[in-house]
């Protein structure tokens, strides 16, 4: 996992707590200090173990913490990397060119990441997500669509069909922005 999302994973847990409890995160987590750079290229046993701190310290419930921290990220990758977005004015745009054009840039901007694939195609008024990934994590990615609506101020209707963790090819999603 890049070094960019365990800065937005600091952001996150300074803003919803403080900064102390991100020290005690990483105290439990047996990386105490430790700085990570955003091009740069962690294990994501080291991102697990983060957000397995988190969750024991503050006792919040596993699924429910990684939903907000995809919810949190979306307006932070946005404009982290607004030149890969700026020119997205709506959510539906940007969904379409996950594959094609938003997760490419990423990878150009820092080799080595590893980024998920949907297929995403239009299907009346739907959008529909095929999300495949080794690190399943669809609590995330439904977190980051939660985030989009906000962001670009839209109702976001999710509608999950399928999912790799009930022993599944691909979570499948459906979704319906209005
Ligand atoms: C709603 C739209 C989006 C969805 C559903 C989505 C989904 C995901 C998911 C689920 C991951 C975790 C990696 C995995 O599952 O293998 C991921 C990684 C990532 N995404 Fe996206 N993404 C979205 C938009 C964006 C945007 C707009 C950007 C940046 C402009 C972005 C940048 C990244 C980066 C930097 C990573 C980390 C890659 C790595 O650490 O190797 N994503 N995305």
């Amino acid at each position: 996992m890049k070094g960019i999302v365990f800065n937005i994973f600091e952001d996150f847990i300074s803003n919803t707590f403080d900064l102390s409890t991100y020290n005690k995160v990483l105290d439990e987590s047996e990386m105490s200090d430790h700085v990570f750079v955003g091009p740069e290229s962690y294990e994501d046993s080291a991102f697990l173990s983060l957000v397995s701190s988190a969750v024991k310290i503050s006792g919040l419930d596993m699924d429910v913490a990684v939903k907000a921290f995809g919810k949190f990220s979306f307006g932070k990758l946005v404009t982290k990397l607004s030149y890969i977005t700026d020119d997205y004015d709506n959510p539906t745009s940007l969904l379409l060119d996950l594959d094609r054009i938003i997760h490419v840039e990423v990878r150009k901007l820092y080799p080595g990441a590893v980024t998920p694939d949907f297929s995403p195609k239009l299907e009346g008024d739907y959008v529909i997500l095929n999300y495949t990934s080794k690190r399943q994590l669809c609590g995330f990615l439904e977190g980051l669509l939660e985030g989009m609506g906000e962001f670009y101020k839209v109702k976001v209707e999710v509608d999950k069909c399928s999912c790799m963790k009930l022993g599944e090819d691909s979570c499948k999603y459906k979704v319906k922005i209005s």
